[in-house]
């Protein structure tokens, strides 16, 4: 599953990532992955990474790096700033878009695939 996660800066995003690993279980720090540009989380039945590629600018870093490598079936990855690595993303399957409003933040969701639209499905009946 590959959900971008796009915003202005402090309009939330990693916020947003804290909440859905706490929503997971997650007890440990979630630190924002702004200058190791992936953080990642072991979950028994998943791999969860988080991504944020604001000082993604060097295209041989994609590469070196093994980004590809990351998005596998068994695994999660929550993209900060995917307009910065857009043409080498795979399918996206949920996009979500942060902005400030008054009071806190507005969440626009949009499923791209079938698998975003089961996904975005199960949170709405979650939510109500
Ligand atoms: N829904 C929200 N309502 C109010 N404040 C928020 C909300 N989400 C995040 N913040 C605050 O906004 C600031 C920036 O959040 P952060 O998640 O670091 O943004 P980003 O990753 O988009 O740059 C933090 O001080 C955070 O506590
Ligand atoms: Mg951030």
């Amino acid at each position: 599953m590959i959900v971008t996660l796009s915003g202005e800066l402090g309009t939330g995003k990693t916020t947003l990532v804290r909440g859905i690993l706490r929503g997971l279980g997650w007890v440990g720090p979630v630190k924002s992955p702004s200058y190791a540009l992936v953080e990642h989380y072991l979950f028994s039945s998943l791999y969860f990474y988080h991504f944020d590629f604001y000082r993604f600018d060097d295209p041989d870093e994609w590469n070196t790096t093994g980004f590809a490598e990351y998005f596998r079936p068994d695994a999660v990855a929550v993209i900060e700033w995917p307009e910065r690595v857009a043409a080498r993303l795979p399918e996206v399957d949920v996009a979500l878009r942060l902005e400030l409003a008054e009071p806190g933040r507005a969440l626009e969701l949009r499923a791209a695939t079938p698998a975003g639209e089961a996904c975005l499905a199960q949170f709405a009946a979650l939510i109500g």
